[in-house]
């Protein structure tokens, strides 16, 4: 694994940040993102359901058979799809990237410190939460950038990432490190509404089948393309959403 270049409250970074890429990060925003992602995936109570619970459904029947595995989630935000990986493989050594320290901190703090986490939304008409985090012993959360991964080559068993590749400055050179990192045989799983944000990602990776050329090039064989996987966003205390139109995508190395 890289050395790690400093700690800030547990969280080990492995990318330099800058204090102006701290202020340029949209994912830093502690009431627009934090706050946001932990009523998402943290508090079920809030719209009765767990908002994200299609991905699981697409992603699970992908899982290693073998308990002991390494597994990494990018682009984790507040850490409930790695979590749930953690508490079904407790032999696992389980690692959450992300590039936003606040994400990974409220992802610390909740589901290996064990804190309590009040989640206030009540400008979005929802009834304030308090939850109480858990204490797992094999999930870590680490600062890097999804391009420069601090794991080893072929080091880890299964990869997932969710609402991550369309939101990367170069999602080639993204897939080509997930791709150095994993195992032979080790799966890559992707949930992704390909809602670029730049012209010239729409030309390279749309339609799909761009994508997959890309994916196949890089070396990935593809085992599962599902598309039109519908994630219900929810907006607010009223029933607004937003919907997402994603494609599953299951590769092996
Ligand atoms: C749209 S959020 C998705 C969060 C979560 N995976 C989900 O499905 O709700 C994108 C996340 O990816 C992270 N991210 C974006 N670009 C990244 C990069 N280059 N390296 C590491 N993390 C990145 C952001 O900080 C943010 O937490």
């Amino acid at each position: 694994m890289q050395d790690l270049i400093y700690r800030r409250k547990g969280i080990p970074f492995f990318h330099q940040k800058t204090e102006l890429e701290f202020q340029q990060d949209i994912y830093e925003r502690y009431h627009e993102m934090v706050v946001r992602q932990s009523a998402l995936h943290i508090a079920d109570e809030l719209w009765g359901r767990y908002p994200f619970q299609p991905i699981y459904d697409f992603a699970e029947k992908h899982y290693p058979r073998d308990k002991k595995n390494n597994i990494l989630e990018l682009g984790c935000g507040v850490g409930r799809w790695i979590a749930s990986l953690a508490i079904q493989y407790p032999k696992s050594a389980c690692w959450g990237i992300d590039y936003s320290y606040q994400m990974l901190k409220r992802a610390n703090e909740y589901w290996v410190e064990g804190k309590e986490i009040s989640i206030d939304l009540t400008d979005k008409g929802l009834e304030q939460q308090s939850k109480k985090g858990e204490h797992l012993l094999n999930l870590k959360f680490g600062l890097a950038k999804i391009e420069n991964l601090p794991f080893g080559d072929n080091s880890q068993h299964l990869i997932m990432n969710s609402f991550l590749i369309d939101r990367l400055e170069n999602p080639k050179v993204g897939l080509n490190e997930m791709y150095r990192v994993l195992r032979p045989a080790g799966k890559l799983i992707m949930i992704s509404p390909l809602n670029f944000k730049k012209s010239e990602h729409w030309k390279l990776y749309y339609p799909p089948r761009q994508l997959s050329n890309i994916i196949k090039e890089i070396g990935f064989n593809i085992i599962e393309w599902k598309e039109e996987i519908v994630i219900n966003e929810p907006m607010d205390g009223h029933g607004n959403l937003i919907r997402w139109n994603c494609i599953g995508m299951v590769v092996e190395k």
